[in-house]
């Protein structure tokens, strides 16, 4: 089924075209973007941002800083451009091992024409992956929801849709294939502070596609599992270690703890380049430390020059709708199921798992 979606990534041959999402809702304002270091600080500063997007735009990146060069080349050239890619944003996995990969692809290439070459069908080529990838993980969280039931209550964080991959998106993307199989879903986005990637990214994407949602404050999740019914959580991941725990958007594991604590189904939704079994636990993955700013201002809302992207400091969708209870009572757990393209299945079936993909 065809729905508007969004083209956050477009490669123009020339050069990158990058939607601008820290004015979003408010603009669809696109970066034309011609070199490596503008690739570098659109992804530091979240233009763009998600783990699969983050990914892709970095070879992207590299394809330009190819662009940029003539002639021959080395392995200690090519290794310092990786690098500076690999130093945009460190929590997420994908941008990792998507790099790994560009340097593998270009063994014994020794120029820089066919090494741009090679790095843009293999940027071009993950898009078409991820995409197809995120329509079977789709596919396969339905399986997890009753057969019987035709309407389901879901929360999710952050924004994990197509502004954060190739398209159709992880957790939202199981969201989309259960209103493509016809049950009327109901969502709650977690507004995600600081970064309003909830309120700002994920309630203008469901809005767009017409599906009903409500912006919660971070906080309400809680008040909301104590007040309704809800059939799931639904969440992205930046990392997932070898024993299953997570990297996701802060406030992640605040929610597992609620919706353990209600009986909540809490699912974590990924790709296979989501999971890195270099690492035993959560305790090895670098967690990204960004400016206090973020926090005490809405620091996203202006550009590197100062200027500020939203009128009137508007952080939601015109016409968005809003719940507001004012006070919660927090009780005392975690994932039932990881959502993949390979299939569902249960922390610790991690390992077996991927060794067959
Ligand atoms: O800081 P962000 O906006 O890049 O964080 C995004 C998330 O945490 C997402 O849940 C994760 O990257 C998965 S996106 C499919």
């Amino acid at each position: 089924m065809s729905h508007p979606e969004f083209l956050p990534i477009q490669w123009k041959s020339t050069h990158l075209s990058l939607l601008d999402q820290r004015a979003l809702p408010g603009k669809k304002e696109f970066l034309e973007i011609h070199t490596v270091e503008d690739t570098i600080v659109a992804i530091r500063e979240m233009a763009i941002r998600g783990a699969p997007a983050i990914a892709i735009t970095g070879v992207f990146g590299l394809t330009l800083g190819a662009k940029s060069k003539s002639g021959k080349t080395n392995s200690e050239e090519v290794d310092t451009l990786i690098k500076q890619v690999f130093e945009s944003r460190p929590t997420a996995v994908n941008l990792s091992f998507a790099l790994k990969e560009a340097k593998k692809r270009i063994e014994g290439k020794t120029d820089w024409e066919s090494i741009q070459k090679i790095w843009e069908s293999f940027a071009l080529e993950m898009m078409v992956e991820d995409l197809k990838a995120n329509q079977t993980l789709g596919e396969n969280g339905v399986s997890l929801f009753p057969k019987d039931q035709s309407e389901f209550h879901i929360i999710t964080h952050c924004n994990t849709g197509a502004l954060a991959t190739a398209g159709h998106g992880t957790a939202l993307g199981v969201i989309r294939s259960l209103r493509d199989h016809g049950k009327k879903v109901v969502v709650y986005a977690d507004e995600t502070r600081p970064f309003l990637q909830g309120s700002r990214l994920t309630a203008f994407e469901l809005m767009e596609d017409g599906i009903e949602c409500y912006i919660i404050s971070d906080g309400m999740s809680g008040w909301l599992m104590n007040h309704k019914k809800i059939d799931a959580v639904l969440v992205g991941c930046d990392r997932v270690a070898a024993n299953g725990d997570t990297a996701n958007k802060i406030g992640t594991y605040n929610l597992a703890i609620v919706a353990q604590e209600h009986n909540v189904p809490f699912y974590v939704c990924g790709t296979k380049d989501s999971f890195d079994l270099n690492l035993k636990t959560g305790d090895e993955i670098p967690i990204e430390m960004r400016k206090e700013s973020e926090v005490t201002q809405f620091d996203f809302l202006k550009t590197s020059e100062g200027k500020y992207l939203l009128p009137e400091g508007k952080t939601a969708p015109i016409g968005a709708r809003a719940l507001n209870p004012s006070f919660d009572i927090t009780k005392a757990k975690f994932i039932k199921n990881f959502i993949t393209e390979f299939g569902c299945f249960v922390p610790g079936e991690i390992s077996s798992r991927l060794k067959k993909v």
